[in-house]
């Protein structure tokens, strides 16, 4: 049995599922499980989106939701992240969704707890539910991920989306290109850089992400950054006709795109956001599968 960690563990197929089902709910199938089962929301690091959709996606599939506070719980007395979720088991939560700033947190705990772990985000290593995500919003809007032109741009070196989302494209036959500041490349990804005016030309899909300024070491000037390597409104009239505009978000308007194309008609921002939690309906029931906490053949639909 698997925790959901990331997204090189799942199956080019289990990807598939992931978004078959998803998609399920979002056409209205209202699953309801028919008995008392926890999940436990475990963010150590600030969060609205990911948070929030996990906690709704939780309460359509009918599962208690335990809040957890860092700053009010016992952490601040020095209880470790093994001991914090180990109590959590033990007090009868089935399943563990967690961020913590680390990028391998997770190590500590896959042995040694007994309850499905799902990865909310792992420092800049990994996002594996944004990348689930962000290829349900390609994949409805394409009908396929093969052979789809998609630019990663940004703050490359210090995003975990970046990491995930460009090993999955790249195995599910997209062509990954990056398009980074000076400082932000990351040496880790295999992949060719291009402008994003470059990129503008050829791309169907236009990645940006956030500067992630509370993972820096160094202060960068983000002044011309919109100028210089921004998606400004005339990149924009120069995108594909069909391309469109992805953001994990939150976004830093006005720095990474024009405060002005985050609604406008090719941005699928506020899609993604939609889509996160049927995503995380899909894979909450994926996990409790695959756990034995529920049977998929006894889930009610209502
Ligand atoms: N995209 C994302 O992970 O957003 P949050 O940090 O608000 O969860």
């Amino acid at each position: 049995m698997n925790h959901f960690i990331s997204i090189d563990q799942l199956t080019n197929q289990q990807i598939f599922n992931l978004i078959v089902n998803a998609e399920k709910y979002k056409k209205g199938k209202n699953d309801n499980i028919p008995k008392q089962l926890f999940a436990a929301n475990l963010f150590f690091e600030p969060s609205t989106r990911t948070k929030m959709s996990f906690a709704v996606a939780e309460r359509k599939l009918g599962l208690e939701v335990l809040d957890f506070h860092a700053e009010e719980s016992s952490i601040q007395k020095g209880e470790s992240l093994f001991d914090t979720v180990k109590t959590f088991e033990s007090i009868g939560a089935n399943v563990a969704i967690i961020r913590h700033r680390s990028d391998d947190w997770f190590t500590e705990l896959e042995s040694g707890i007994n309850i499905p772990i799902i990865n909310a985000g792992a420092g800049k290593r990994e996002h594996p539910t944004q990348c689930m995500l962000d290829l349900l919003t390609i994949y409805e809007e394409f009908g396929r991920l093969e052979d789809l032109n998609v630019v990663i741009v940004g703050d490359i070196k210090h995003s975990r989306v970046a990491k995930s989302n460009a090993h999955a494209l790249e195995r599910l036959g997209a062509k990954v290109y990056l398009s980074a500041a000076p400082g932000y490349e990351d040496e880790s990804l295999d992949y060719p850089y291009v402008s994003l005016d470059e990129a503008t030309q050829f791309c169907d899909v236009v990645m940006l992400l956030r500067i992630q300024h509370e993972r820096h070491e160094e202060i960068y000037e983000t002044s011309s950054y919109l100028t210089k390597y921004g998606l400004t409104i005339d990149r924009e009239r120069k995108m594909k006709q069909h391309a469109i505009i992805l953001h994990p978000a939150p976004i830093n308007r006005g720095v990474e795109i024009d405060g002005d194309l985050v609604e406008c008609g090719r941005s699928r921002i506020f899609k993604q956001m939609k889509n996160g939690v049927y995503m995380r309906m899909a894979i909450l029931t994926h996990v409790l599968n695959e756990w034995g906490s529920i049977d998929e053949n006894s889930i009610k639909e209502c």
